[in-house]
């Protein structure tokens, strides 16, 4: 019989904390705390798929009850598990419009802050589809012991120390990177710890899937409708052409692509001339990820790292995926 060993995600954040000779643990109890808080939020979210199908077919009557939308429960879960972790000293995420500081003492010292779409993709939550979290974090650039202020949510992405998602799918996994490689964890809800199941994840250099609305297709720019357009002639490898896969969850999406290889395609479109996701809390930490599994991350032009943001919620075109796909998609926007 062959032995049995897991690593469940506690485990990896202590041994990986040598990675860091000069970190005090901060970072690590605060990526605990958040493993927490996904587990509570990944148990609300399956039962709400089973009240919401359940419901509107009648079999279970929700008894007047008020269902707080579940962008909210996640978002005030996320921020609540964030604050008691003590490490950060304040947070924006995509339901909140303004900075949240936390002012008391312990987290007005916290050295670092953190940004969050806590749930992506949420529109597919009724019809059962898979959705996700995004997060990352950053060391504040302003004095300890004051407020978070604007500027320290306003870095360039090449600043970031963190940054992961989790996807709700079949099964739920949290990726995340600290900066020294990619690393994915599936939830094993028998014992209901996140356990190793993805060391080191890299992406493929090439791949056969393009993700795009293309609904939009007619006011896609010249370079991205070209693209499409190669991506859809015979490939004379495989003599067929490429793969057009679109969840509509962002992290679903990049998932599949980043296991499997591909492009994820978000341009701009006629009602979002400046594309429509997240720069700071959608496309850089997707971004992040991408480049620590050997991928790449473009808004057509420029590294989505290097951009610096200039408002919170900010949007930005977004094409990540298989480096190779990227630069050529690239050089036909050029
Ligand atoms: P959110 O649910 O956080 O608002 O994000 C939805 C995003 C993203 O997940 C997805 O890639 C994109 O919207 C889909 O947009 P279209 O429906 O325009 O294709
Ligand atoms: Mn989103
Ligand atoms: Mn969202």
């Amino acid at each position: 019989m062959k032995g049995y060993s897991i690593t469940t995600l506690n485990e990896f954040i202590i041994k990986r904390q040598t990675d860091f000779p000069y970190a005090k643990g901060e970072l690590s109890r605060l990526l605990s705390h958040f493993g927490i808080a996904a587990k509570i939020v990944n148990k609300k979210i399956n039962k709400a798929g089973l009240v919401d199908i359940l419901g509107a077919s009648g079999i279970i009557n929700v008894q007047g009850e008020d269902q707080k939308k579940l962008d909210v429960f996640a978002d005030e879960t996320f921020i609540a598990a964030i604050q008691a972790s003590g490490e950060v000293c304040g947070i924006v995420t995509e339901e909140n419009q303004e900075i949240i500081t936390f002012d008391d003492n312990l987290s007005r010292d916290g050295k670092y802050i953190f940004l969050m779409d806590p749930l992506d993709g949420s529109s597919n939550i009724d019809v059962n589809v898979s959705i996700g979290t995004i997060f990352s974090i950053y060391r504040r650039v302003s004095q300890r012991g004051h407020s978070a202020r604007a500027e320290d949510f306003l870095q360039e992405g090449t600043r970031m120390v963190a940054a992961g998602y989790i996807i709700y799918g079949s099964s739920t996994m949290l990726v995340y990177t600290t900066g020294k490689g990619v690393n994915g964890f599936t939830l094993d809800p028998s014992i209901g710890e996140f356990c190793l199941s993805h060391p080191d994840i890299r992406t493929p250099e090439f791949g056969s899937i393009y993700s795009v609305n293309e609904g939009h297709y007619l006011k896609f720019p010249d370079g991205v409708k070209k693209y499409i357009k190669y991506c859809q002639e015979l490939d004379p490898e495989t003599s067929r052409p490429y793969t057009s896969r679109y969840i509509g969850s962002l992290v679903a999406d990049f998932h599949r692509n980043l296991l499997k290889g591909g492009i994820f395609i978000y341009p701009s479109t006629a009602s979002s001339p400046k594309g429509k996701l997240r720069l700071a809390y959608e496309c850089n930490p997707i971004a992040f990820i991408a480049e620590q599994a050997g991928g790449k991350a473009s808004d057509g032009f420029n590294r989505i790292l290097d951009l610096k943001p200039d408002s919170l919620h900010q949007r930005s075109p977004f094409y990540v995926g298989s480096r190779a796909m990227v630069e050529h998609l690239e050089e036909l926007m050029g």
